[in-house]
């Protein structure tokens, strides 16, 4: 294993940013810029497997964002359900196992059986990689539900991180290694906020549907050169 191999990170988070502005530089609908997103999305998924990427979570649908105009909304739940019907095969072919986080109890009943349908049919104990669709997450829904759980439990035993960790909505998945966001935004926007504490940070000017495996491959790069500390000092020095 080269040396770049070994620092490609376990898990790559993405803040896939920028359809609509790319839609408008075209003049086309802000829907179209979230097809041109997902088509992005599909050769992401593919690269970042075939770069040894174990975990590729991505942020397709926010608490937030239930306050866009009804026609994206509704068009973006037509264009999950589209892609949870027609890539499921695919999922399954290169062993890659689709998880979901975020509170899918409030999208349409239809929907969530495609997307659980999606999650049974690849549901491999040893996948290739893990491709994690955030879809109706928030950072801060997510620990508020952690709260409420701990307290519906009547927890009384002694919270420190690692117990507080098993009731995060996918508490076996590792903490993201790397944060992506594209179009030159520089925020996380209520995304992976318990799991971002030690995340390397990664912005790039590149609006999501122009987002590609050269693109991709600069991310990483400059990832393998960063030097993470997690609050230690650096090794080697007085
Ligand atoms: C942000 O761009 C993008 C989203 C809110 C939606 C992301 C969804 C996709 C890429 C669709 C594909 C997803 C799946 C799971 C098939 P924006 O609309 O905020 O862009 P702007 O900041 O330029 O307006």
């Amino acid at each position: 294993m080269t040396r770049e191999e070994k620092s490609v990170p376990v898990h790559c988070a993405i803040i896939m940013d920028g359809n609509g502005r790319w839609a408008r530089k075209r003049m086309l609908p802000r829907i179209l810029g979230h097809r041109a997103g997902a088509s992005a999305l599909v050769r992401i998924v593919r690269a970042a497997a075939e770069r040894g990427i174990r975990y590729l979570s991505i942020y397709a649908f926010s608490t937030e964002n239930w306050k866009r105009p009804k026609t994206e909304v509704l068009g973006l739940m037509a264009l999950f359900r589209s892609y949870a019907r027609r890539k499921v095969q695919e999922l399954a072919k290169e062993n890659v196992r689709l998880r979901i986080a975020g509170r899918i109890d409030l999208f349409p009943q239809d929907l969530r059986d495609l997307l659980e349908y999606a999650q049974k049919e690849t549901s491999f104990e040893n996948p290739r990689m893990t491709l994690i669709a955030c879809l109706n997450y928030g950072g801060r829904q997510e620990i508020l539900d952690a709260f409420r759980r701990i307290r519906e439990e009547g927890y009384d035993r002694e919270l420190d991180e690692e117990a507080f960790r098993r009731y995060l909505y996918l508490p076996d998945i590792p903490d993201p290694d790397l944060i992506i966001r594209t179009s030159g935004e520089m925020r996380l926007s209520n995304f992976w906020l318990w799991q971002a504490s030690y995340s390397e940070l990664y912005f790039s000017e590149s609006l999501w549907p122009d987002f590609d495996e050269n693109e991709l491959d600069k991310a990483l790069s400059a990832f393998s050169k960063r030097e993470r500390r997690y609050g230690n000092v650096q090794l080697g020095t007085s």
